[in-house]
């Protein structure tokens, strides 16, 4: 059903090879990937291990690269570093029961709560009733199960927040506004959308962005959010509305011509030679620079001749208007009022245009800083980019993909301690055919869900075990039967004590002002 996403622009193949069509990112298909090195090339995520360095005391699901990929993450581990505001958010469709992998971003949360983030939980509920179909009754239910879970596994709900979409007047009046920004075109080219889609499905996914958006309402500050590849379409197209929806756009300029970000590297160039052009130093004029581009054959090795061949053009048309940088202002949902009020604040020498004001002495972040806060006071949310952090999927137990519909595929944590511990007994493994052949060429724990299951859930913070499993494992000391039977009573264990623990949190979820059993007409 689902295209590659085309809202954004198309991005050259580092290889100059084509892009492969196996990975499509759907957030409402099956979730495999096969290739998470794509992602990086076809979609643009980072790989997390870039920003690894910039965490104070990452979680071991960073450390092992569970956690594999991000999107502007540096912004929130530097707030995290400098004691400044952030936020963490995720959600849950309460489809099914939490299992295994839900797990996993329950802890992102709980960890990103304990750094000190504001910290929110989310029942996707109107998403299960809109995309799945699924009926109240079970929403209800399996959203109790959800946040147990979360609470058990420790999120402290004084400090953070849970809400279900459907309960959050805030959060739709949110998508609403939000909703103003998309048109069913996006959705189309972004989720494969077609005339068969209900308005509700679509109202889903607005409600989603403004989830994503919904931390910033008080103040904006970094956030991230902890979610599997499959939600990035969501994540960007959340990127682009915070984006959307500010009143002042900041770029750098040259002249009051506007320039793309390759012509923008040429007049910087061109700017930092003036010397060597200009009849008067202090006052290159744009038709000089042009001249000095078109007879430095040099550049072209340096910069696509095509931009230069723009940029040139550009310069001639400005004629003698001095070559000068500058920080632009530009307004793109300003009220008058704030126009108004962000011309009086620019400190400085100024030039003011009828939709732009280009400020010649304030630095980029200066402006950043400026525009958002005058934003702020003329009623603008003043939204910061969300960032995103990607964790593998887990494998099934039963080899292929881990699926809330294949019961034995995963371990879901309802499941009885004793059922646990039989999925984990007769899981797949990556040993050999025989106990020599194993004991030979040692196991293939890089494909084998039972060294999974140490990896992202049992070893805990333990990266000693980990390895110390792994490497018997590949060096054929480990055996599979035996392997398997510690694997499976540590999970039975983790079973026992997380559901003893969702027992205790069922007190606490009573207080909670969450509403489990709503009336609905
Ligand atoms: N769409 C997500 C899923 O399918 C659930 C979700 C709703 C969500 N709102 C969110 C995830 C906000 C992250 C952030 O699981
Ligand atoms: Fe997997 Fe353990 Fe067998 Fe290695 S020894 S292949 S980790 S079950």
């Amino acid at each position: 059903m689902n295209e590659e996403p085309t809202h954004e622009p198309e991005e050259v193949q580092p290889d100059g090879g084509a892009a492969t069509d196996d990975v499509a990112l759907d957030p409402w298909g099956s979730s495999t990937v096969d290739d998470y090195r794509s992602l990086f090339e076809q979609f643009g995520i980072e790989e997390f291990d870039d920003v690894l360095p910039e965490v104070t005391d990452p979680h071991y699901l960073m450390r092992r690269g569970v956690i594999f990929g991000h999107r502007g993450y540096d912004r929130v581990a530097r707030a995290m570093r400098e004691g400044e505001p952030f936020a963490a958010l995720s959600g849950f469709m309460p489809t099914g029961d939490p299992h295994i992998g839900h797990k996993l971003v329950f802890d992102e949360l709980i960890w990103h709560q304990e750094q000190g983030g504001d910290t929110y939980g989310l029942i996707a509920d109107l998403e299960a009733h809109s995309a799945r179909g699924l009926p109240w009754e079970e929403i209800d239910e399996h959203a109790r199960d959800y946040i147990l879970s979360l609470l058990a596994l420790g999120f402290d709900p004084t400090e953070g927040e849970l809400y279900r979409q459907s309960e959050n007047r805030e959060l739709q009046d949110l998508a609403f506004e939000l909703g103003s920004e998309v048109n069913f075109s996006e959705m189309e080219a972004i989720y494969g959308f077609g005339g068969e889609t209900s308005v509700s499905h679509m109202q889903s996914v607005v409600t989603q962005m403004a989830d994503i958006l919904y931390p910033q309402l008080d103040e904006p500050k970094p956030t991230v959010i902890p979610v599997g590849p499959d939600q990035d379409p969501h994540v960007r197209l959340a990127r682009d509305l915070a984006a959307r929806t500010r009143y002042f756009g900041v770029t750098e300029a040259y002249a009051s011509f506007e320039a793309d970000p390759a012509e923008r590297t040429v007049l910087a160039r061109a700017y930092e030679e003036r010397k060597s052009f200009a009849d008067e130093p202090d006052r290159p004029r744009c038709v000089e620079a042009a001249d000095w581009l078109d007879e430095h054959d040099a550049l072209a090795a340096l910069y696509d001749p095509a931009v230069i061949e723009s940029t040139v053009e550009k310069l001639h048309a400005a004629g003698k208007e001095p070559l000068r940088p500058r920080v632009r202002f530009l307004d793109r949902n300003a009220t008058e009022d704030a126009f108004e009020a962000l011309i009086e604040a620019a400190e400085g020498e100024k030039r003011v245009y009828e939709a732009h004001i280009d400020s010649f002495e304030l630095s980029r972040d200066a402006a950043e800083e400026l525009a958002r806060e005058v934003e702020l006071a003329h009623g603008g949310y003043g939204f910061r980019a969300p960032s995103s952090i990607y964790h593998r999927f887990m494998t099934g137990l039963t080899g292929g993909k881990m699926s809330s519909s294949v019961p034995a595929s995963h371990i879901s944590l309802l499941d009885d301690p004793e059922t646990g511990y039989g999925k984990v007994k007769s899981a797949t493994t990556g040993g050999r055919e025989t106990a020599e052949r194993q004991r030979e060429l040692g196991g293939r724990a890089d494909e084998c869900p039972v060294y999974e299951l140490y990896a992202y859930l049992l070893a805990g913070d333990d990266d000693e075990f980990a390895k110390e499993v792994y490497d018997e494992c590949v060096g054929g000391e480990r055996l599979c039967g035996d392997c398997k039977e510690q694997a499976a009573v540590l999970m039975q264990e983790f079973l026992e004590e997380h559901q003893e623990k969702r027992e205790e949190a069922r007190e606490l979820l009573a207080e909670l002002d969450i509403d489990l059993d709503p009336k609905r007409v």
